[in-house]
């Protein structure tokens, strides 16, 4: 899934360039690259669709020069993550209706990859025999709203437990309750399901969408696809797969990973995974730093910056924007970017 926006991670996430074209973590690669990448020893990469908004096929292609035409699955407008999901599986379900699906978002970091193999290995071999829809559990931190929460009934046989409750970025009362309750875990944003099992779901739980992916199944692989899908998405109405479809069904299991995941969501998430500087800055970018501490510097490599006395503030220069706000107000940056477009 690689479609989405990402508009508290401006100024870097643009909408002509979003987070996970990028190289967040200056490690030599995009985000979505690195995600490609972390299936290779587990699904060929044939097997592999990028999900992704019309406008930026240029860049997947860029990113994956080696990817077929067919790999890249184009969205007209974006519909959040159940039509994403959708076109994605009744597409793969036309040429094979047994296939096992890991559904992955472009822009996660995960530290710990082979706890992260060893989950998505145990997470197929149980879709493959169940009828059931798998997510991966993350041990909670702190009463993050962005999130889904899982709770789980412990099992003490087997890796994948049953969901109890499934409530989907709940408010700050409810996250509290949940934290403090110890038995909820976060929604890792990633799934895996066979393919018949995620179409009865999308049939029971969001029939709407289902019908219309459906009726126009035998377009999948023809030049027919694009004006199908364009007229889909002018029909169908904005979902995510955690409301429509997880905080719904009964069928959902749950896989603990200790996987050093982070969905990079915002300035703050990228803070708490980067190395850091003996003075706790993350800092990426040509810069001298006098008395500063606990900042990210995330600035253009061909200019100097020189920082004086500064603490736990994001710098963040990129295409034409330098921002400088506050670590602790950072929720204010989606602001800014709907202040920024409104004032072009
Ligand atoms: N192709 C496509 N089209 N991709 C999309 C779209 C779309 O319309 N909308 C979002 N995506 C992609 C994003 O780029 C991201 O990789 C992924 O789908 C998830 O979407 P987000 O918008 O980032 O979801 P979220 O962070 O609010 O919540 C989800 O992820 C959390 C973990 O990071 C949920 O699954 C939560 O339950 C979960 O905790
Ligand atoms: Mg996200």
């Amino acid at each position: 899934m690689a479609g989405g926006v990402g508009s508290r991670f401006w100024p870097f996430s643009r909408n002509n360039y979003p987070k996970q074209f990028h190289d967040v973590l200056g490690i030599g690669e995009s985000m979505i690259q690195t995600t490609v990448k972390r299936f290779s020893t587990v699904c060929p990469k044939e097997n592999i669709y990028i999900v992704t908004n019309r406008e930026y096929k240029n860049l997947v292609k860029l990113h994956f020069p080696d990817f077929s035409e067919e790999q890249i699955l184009q969205e007209p407008i974006g519909r959040n993550t159940a039509p994403c999901i959708a076109y994605a599986c009744f597409k793969i379900a036309q040429r094979n209706p047994a296939a096992n699906i890991i559904v992955a978002p472009a822009d996660h970091v995960i530290l710990r990859e082979q706890a992260f193999l060893n989950c998505i290995q145990q997470g197929l071999e149980v879709a493959s025999q169940e009828d059931i829809l798998v997510t991966i559990g993350i041990k909670p931190t702190r009463p993050d709203t962005g999130y889904g929460y899982i709770q789980y009934l412990p099992e003490s046989t087997r890796c994948a437990m049953k969901v109890k409750t499934f409530a989907e970025k709940p408010t700050l009362e409810k996250a509290l309750k949940f934290i403090e309750s110890g038995d909820f875990v976060w929604n890792a944003g990633i799934f895996i399901w066979n393919a018949q099992s995620i179409l009865k779901a999308f049939r029971t739980h969001l029939k709407d969408v289902a019908d219309l992916f459906e009726d126009g199944a035998a377009s999948f692989y023809t030049h027919e696809e694009d004006a199908f899908i364009d007229a889909t998405y002018a029909n169908c109405r904005n979902v995510s797969i955690d409301y429509g479809i997880m905080e719904k069904a009964e069928n959902v299991q749950v896989i603990l990973g200790d996987l050093g995941w982070s969905d990079v969501g915002t300035w703050n998430s990228l803070y708490s995974i980067a190395d850091k500087t003996p003075e706790g800055n993350v800092v990426d970018g040509d810069t001298m730093l006098y008395d500063t501490q606990n900042c990210i510097i995330k600035t253009p490599q061909d200019k100097l910056v020189v920082i004086q006395g500064l603490q736990d503030y994001i710098v963040a220069e990129h295409d034409n924007v330098l921002m400088i706000c506050q670590r602790k107000n950072e929720q204010q940056v989606k602001d800014f970017v709907s202040h920024a477009k409104a004032s072009k």
